[in-house]
């Protein structure tokens, strides 16, 4: 079970980190740009919603697009938001800018939207469907919806390998991208697109590293014991590991285009 105190916790405290160590994040955010572009003919003067805005990969392209209109850009962990403060400062003076802590699997920040959009934060929303029905009353007729997310097929390798160790896997539960495309039933105009996407490091130690590194951490109370670290490390290198010791990391991510 995701507990959302530890989430903020992980992203706060690595929130200067992510800009540097965030790259496949900051990759996928210039990708999604380009397909929430593609699929989007909204004008300007617009009230737009962002959640979990993170330092601003995906904040700063949004708003150069639409300049002015109303942004309020929200995410759960405060370190977060100073540092999109910081990266976005300059962008922001020119438009009106607004910022709250929020946790989305809680409430959505109050108000109606013409556009919401958020990038790689759903999955650790464990009931998505309440959060689209909440993201569908809070906006605006034919209002626009546009997200992306990591979805099952992401980490096969490290979720084997917590499988053949008989350890409950600590990442958050991801679910596959026809059942999030089944619980937007509600919304028209589909898109959407899937992309792999594969990061080699040079042992799976580095691997896990850059996840903490990235506030990706744990997101439960229970923490692995050393003992079980070492055997999950030792069994995936032993099974998945290339021949000169190298491990490719496979992720999988939707982009969903919707409108109400
Ligand atoms: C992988 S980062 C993505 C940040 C940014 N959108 C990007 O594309 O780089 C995930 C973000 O979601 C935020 N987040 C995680 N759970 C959340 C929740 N329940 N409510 C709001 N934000 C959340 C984290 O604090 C973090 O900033």
């Amino acid at each position: 079970m995701i507990n959302s105190n530890i989430v903020a916790s992980n992203f706060s405290r690595k929130s200067s980190s992510y800009n540097i160590e965030a790259i496949f994040q900051k990759d996928i955010a210039k990708k999604f740009f380009k397909f929430s572009s593609t699929h989007s003919n909204r004008k300007n003067n617009l009230n737009i919603l962002e959640l979990g805005c993170g330092t601003g990969f995906l904040t700063i392209p949004f708003l150069q697009k639409y300049s002015n209109s109303n942004f309020l850009l929200s995410d759960i962990a405060p370190g977060m938001i100073k540092e999109n403060k910081k990266t976005t400062s300059l962008l922001r003076s020119m438009q009106n800018v607004n910022y709250e802590i929020c946790d989305i699997s809680k409430n959505l920040p109050s108000g109606h939207f013409d556009f919401i959009y958020s990038g790689l934060t759903f999955q650790w929303v464990s009931e998505l469907d309440t959060l689209f029905e909440k993201i569908n009353l809070a906006l605006n007729d034919k209002g626009s919806f546009q997200f992306s997310m990591i979805t099952k097929n992401t980490f096969t390798d490290l979720q084997k390998s917590f499988k053949l160790c008989n350890i409950e896997y600590s990442g958050p539960k991801m679910v596959s991208t026809q059942y999030v495309i089944d619980i937007l039933s509600k919304f028209k105009n589909l898109k959407h697109q899937i992309v792999t996407y594969n990061e080699k490091y040079s042992s799976v130690m580095q691997f896990l590293k850059r996840i903490q590194q990235t506030g990706a951490g744990n997101p439960n109370k229970t923490h692995l014991s050393p003992k079980s670290l070492k055997k999950i490390l030792k069994t995936y290198q032993n099974n998945f590991a290339e021949s000169n010791g190298d491990i490719i990391v496979q992720y999988e991510v939707l982009f969903i285009s919707a409108q109400k």
